[in-house]
């Protein structure tokens, strides 16, 4: 919590590795799909040169598969599913009308994040696998032409999923006023949080409290002992 009382919901580190992430996937995806539509030039344009795209967009991928693992390690305790998910997800059309249910206590991240959440580390897990076994520089002549094929095949997929998937998660993320600042800041006000994150905001502030009582009890035995 910072002195205008706002909540830290997104360490700087986390920040830095999203925002990373944010750019570079705009430039992988848009190579990407430059590869499989040779047609459409402007694509291609993001690296260059096709030939440029041919060489970066797999190392691109690379970095931002460390990337997307280090956010996993940081964030994975925190989508875990529980109980309450399913409630939330039972009512998703009211959530969807805006109305979400004020009784169901929904932790840093909602079934919705979650579920996104770990969509984008297996896409990104299946991305990095059958983008290797397809790449033809250092590993596609390890396997037989039908298996490359059926990596293209997948790799197609799997991006094309997490595309539609990114899209999804950047209009939500506009959709809920006050988390696009969250991430730019790190910091959301209370009120932002005890509306969207009920059980979140009462673990941070259990901690404030915490750390207050304590305080003041030192400063209570220090008046004392003078
Ligand atoms: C313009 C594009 C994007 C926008 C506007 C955006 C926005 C956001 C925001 C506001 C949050 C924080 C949500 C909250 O605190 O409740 C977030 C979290 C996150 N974003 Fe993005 N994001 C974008 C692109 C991406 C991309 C390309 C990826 C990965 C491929 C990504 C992966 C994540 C992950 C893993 C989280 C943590 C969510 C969780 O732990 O459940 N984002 N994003």
């Amino acid at each position: 919590m910072n002195n205008k009382g706002m909540i830290l919901r997104t360490p700087l580190i986390v920040r830095f590795c999203h925002v990373f992430i944010v750019i570079l996937f705009i430039i992988t995806a848009l190579s990407g799909l430059s590869l499989f539509f040779p047609s459409i030039k402007a694509f291609a344009l993001v690296l260059g040169t096709p030939q440029l795209v041919r060489e970066l967009h797999p190392f691109l991928g690379c970095i931002i598969f460390i990337l997307l693992m280090f956010m996993l390690i940081k964030l994975a305790h925190h989508n875990i599913p529980n109980k309450d998910d399913v409630r939330w997800l039972k009512s998703i059309k009211q959530v969807v009308a805006g109305k979400e249910p004020e009784d169901i206590p929904i932790g840093k991240y909602n079934a919705g994040q979650k579920f996104l959440f770990w969509c984008i580390m297996s896409l990104i897990t299946v991305l990095l696998v059958t983008g290797l076994v397809m790449w033809r520089r250092y590993f596609a002549d390890y396997f037989s032409v039908d298996i490359v094929r059926i990596a293209i095949f997948f790799h197609s997929l799997a991006a094309i999923a997490l595309i539609l998937l990114i899209i999804g998660h950047a209009y939500m993320a506009m959709w809920v006023k006050g988390s696009i600042k969250g991430m730019i800041t790190g910091y959301v006000s209370r009120a932002w949080a005890r509306k969207n994150h009920s059980k979140w905001y009462h673990d941070e502030m259990k901690d404030v409290y915490q750390a207050e009582l304590q305080s003041k009890a030192e400063n209570s035995t220090d008046a004392a002992q003078k």
